[in-house]
């Protein structure tokens, strides 16, 4: 994966992917936004008290995992 090459997307155009407005489920980190509109565990945009939709970079310390657990889903773009 190049990153120059993937399509750029601003917080507003994340804002509308937190699973309410629209099906689709992305998440903002390091930069890199991921679709987890697969994960059950993001079901309808929340998980754990935390909105996707957004960048959580900020908030991925208060997880008891790393960012290993974003690995399995596709990266569609990345945040400006
Ligand atoms: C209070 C904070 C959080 C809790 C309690 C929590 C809890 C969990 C648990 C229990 C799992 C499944 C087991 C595992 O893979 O370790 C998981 C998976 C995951 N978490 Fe979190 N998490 C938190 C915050 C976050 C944040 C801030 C992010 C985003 C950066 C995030 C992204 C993910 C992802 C993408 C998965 C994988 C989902 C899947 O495989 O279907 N989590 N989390």
């Amino acid at each position: 994966m190049v990153v120059e090459d993937l399509p750029v997307y601003t917080r507003q155009q994340l804002a509308l992917r937190n699973g309410q407005d629209r099906e689709e489920v992305w998440i903002a980190l390091d930069g890199l936004i991921y679709n987890v509109s697969a994960s059950r565990l993001w079901f309808r945009g929340t998980h754990y008290e935390h909105w996707s939709g957004q960048d959580l970079t900020d908030e991925l310390p208060d997880a008891p995992h790393t960012k290993e657990v974003l690995q399995r889903f596709p990266v569609v773009g990345r945040l400006v």
